[in-house]
């Protein structure tokens, strides 16, 4: 199994990516939040993707527009920074990215997705993978964006089965991903389908790689995901590895030692290193109760401590309430 980190704006840079990879490994591609294509890259773009920040991790840059020449832009600046693979975001449900046309704003307007996606395959001379869901509105959308999804060859299709209005509530649609599935992974290689455009390129030529993503938070979350799709080779978690970050180890069946201990120096890691890139606490704080929201559910009945944790104030009150959740909770299940 292929166990991808999903992006996550604000949380999945740098300091947390390498954090993973020293104390539990396991991930095979990690993707950067997304890049917004049509502007410059930013001093803390660069800071996240410099390869000296990256070591020993598999990164791919994402990107975010509705234009397919910045796209190709952007790919062309960041190969001459050695990246080889892209991966297109239509899936950011965020209020100020879709009213621009962009992320899931995109699935609103199929005849120019077809447009976008048809620009992209044809001027990238490199992978390129594709992140979105499932639709805007409804349901009932997918089958025509999924009409369109086939039509190219995508490097990889990553699937999160959930609708934009939908935010993160509910639960995946599986049956829209079935649909998928069906196309993409039981026939083993995507079809070009029979109303591709003169300008569409052979989706037939490469198999694309089917990815399933969302809400998969322990084992028994994915051994579900796994009996309803038993040939899928690659899926992506977030908030799941977030909450557990030994799951990738857990799912691969390989073992953790002194798994609370790995937990600790993971999340000592993240702190000291955004000690090393925020200016001041407050950020730092910030940013660890963003990590803390997910990585309560590693400790059973934390709400307690960990909205107090929320709370702190000063390094030594963090300490203080992080040093009762390890010492005193006993880990959830995996
Ligand atoms: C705080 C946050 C930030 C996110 N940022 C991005 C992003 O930059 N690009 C993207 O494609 N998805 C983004 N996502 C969506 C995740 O990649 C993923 O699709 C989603 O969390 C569902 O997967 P999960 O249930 O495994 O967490 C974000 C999600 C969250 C919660």
């Amino acid at each position: 199994m292929n166990i991808y980190l999903a992006p996550m704006e604000g949380i999945t840079g740098h300091i947390v990516r390498n954090a993973f990879l020293h104390h539990f490994g396991q991930i095979d591609k990690y993707f950067t939040p997304f890049i917004p294509a049509a502007k410059r890259l930013s001093r803390k773009i660069l800071r996240d993707i410099d390869p000296a920040n990256n070591e020993g991790i598999r990164l791919v840059p994402q990107l975010i527009s509705n234009q397919s020449d910045e796209i190709l832009d952007m790919i062309r600046q960041l190969k001459d920074r050695g990246f080889s693979e892209f991966n297109i975001n239509l899936g950011c449900p965020s209020g100020t990215v879709v009213s621009k046309k962009r992320g899931s704003g995109m699935l609103l307007y199929p005849e120019e997705l077809d447009r976008f996606l048809d620009g992209i395959y044809n001027g990238a001379d490199v992978p390129v993978s594709v992140k979105t869901r499932i639709g805007f509105y409804a349901v009932n959308e997918w089958p025509t964006l999924l009409a369109i999804y086939r039509r190219y060859p995508m490097s990889e299709f990553i699937i999160h089965p959930r609708v934009r209005a939908e935010m993160y509530t509910g639960f995946p649609h599986l049956e829209a991903f079935q649909a998928a599935y069906e196309v993409f992974a039981e026939d083993g290689a995507a079809a070009s389908g029979d109303d591709a455009s003169a300008a569409s390129v052979d989706a037939a030529a490469d198999p694309v790689t089917l990815c399933y993503n969302g809400d998969i938070w322990d084992t028994a979350c994915y051994a579900n995901v796994m009996k309803h799709f038993p040939k899928l080779d690659t899926i992506m978690i977030g908030r799941g590895l977030l909450a557990r970050p030994d799951l990738a180890c857990c799912i691969k069946g390989v073992p953790v030692p002194d798994t609370r201990e790995k937990i600790r120096a993971f999340c000592d890691e993240i702190y000291d290193g955004y000690l090393s890139i925020f200016s001041g606490e407050k950020d730092v704080f910030m940013h660890m109760k963003e990590i803390w929201a997910n990585l309560g559910k590693s400790f059973e009945d934390s709400d307690r401590l960990v909205k107090k944790l929320m709370k702190s104030q000063s390094p030594s009150e963090y300490r203080y309430l992080m040093d009762q959740i390890f010492d005193t909770l006993e880990l959830s299940p995996r």
